[in-house]
């Protein structure tokens, strides 16, 4: 049976010390619900430091919050997925919107990113979404499904069985609007259905798929009793240890 998963994303927040303290308020406090994979996804120059951190907690794994798409060399500035790998993490988030968005990332590019991940022993959470005028058209599922179609349908079954995604729509980002439970239920089942088409129906099954997009302690539980909804990406409440701890705890 696929897991119940809830990954922050603290994306270009926290001083190293500040990370440090948000993690270890979070291992310390001996309330996380011990059937859900917590994961932190934190700046690449944390990863090392958070992962001894987490490294005696048997549900929490650190993440990455991207990767090169390729392999080493000269390409200043990068980070590939064997250096994520390197710190201890254990995941990594691919194609979040932000990274489309602001650095052009591509479909195609991410499926370079997802082959590096799994090259190297890396879970990737891989992000899909629509803007706010797809859904006003009305062709949100389809765009989706393209997103998916595009950089997931060259994998095998087998590499297929280790991938997370995250659906998380670009109009409920960071802008306190989140997907009405319903929203995000029928866009999960048609991405598993999707997904079933092409990497068969016991693997959909088994996929983990998360919901993103101002989820808060007092929307998670409704969200989370989705039965296509297995988790959460978080971005804002995941700065703050006592609303993560509770997210992590809603189902
Ligand atoms: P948010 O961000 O929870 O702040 O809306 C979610 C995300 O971008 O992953």
């Amino acid at each position: 049976m696929r897991k119940n998963i809830v990954a922050g994303n603290w994306k270009m927040n926290k001083s190293l010390s500040e990370g440090i303290e948000l993690t270890n308020e979070i291992v310390s406090a001996g309330n996380l619900d011990e059937n859900v994979q917590v994961v932190l996804g934190t700046p690449f120059i944390h990863l090392t430091s958070v992962s001894k951190l987490v490294a005696n907690s048997s549900n929490i794994e650190v993440s990455a919050q991207n990767c090169s798409d390729k392999t080493s060399g000269a390409y200043t500035g990068e980070i590939s997925a064997e250096m994520v790998k390197s710190t201890g993490a254990e995941y990594v988030i691919i194609g979040h919107s932000e990274r489309r968005e602001y650095f052009k990332e591509s479909n195609e590019e991410l499926a370079e990113k997802l082959n590096q991940a799994l090259a190297n022993d890396l879970t990737p959470i891989f992000c899909c979404g629509e803007p706010l005028e797809i859904r006003e058209k009305g062709t949100h599922f389809e765009y989706v499904c393209n997103q998916l179609t595009e950089s997931l349908f060259h994998l095998s079954k087998d590499e297929f069985s280790k991938i997370v995604i995250a659906y998380e729509p670009i109009w409920a980002i960071g802008t306190g609007k989140t997907a009405t439970s319903q929203q995000a239920q029928e866009m999960h089942a048609y991405l598993r259905t999707h997904l079933a088409e092409k990497f068969g129906k016991e693997a959909a099954a088994d996929l983990s798929i998360l919901y993103g997009g101002s989820c808060k302690p007092d929307n998670a539980q409704e969200i989370f009793a989705c039965p296509d909804v297995d988790g959460g990406l978080i971005g804002g409440a995941s700065l703050k240890s006592a609303d993560f701890i509770a997210i992590v705890n809603s189902f």
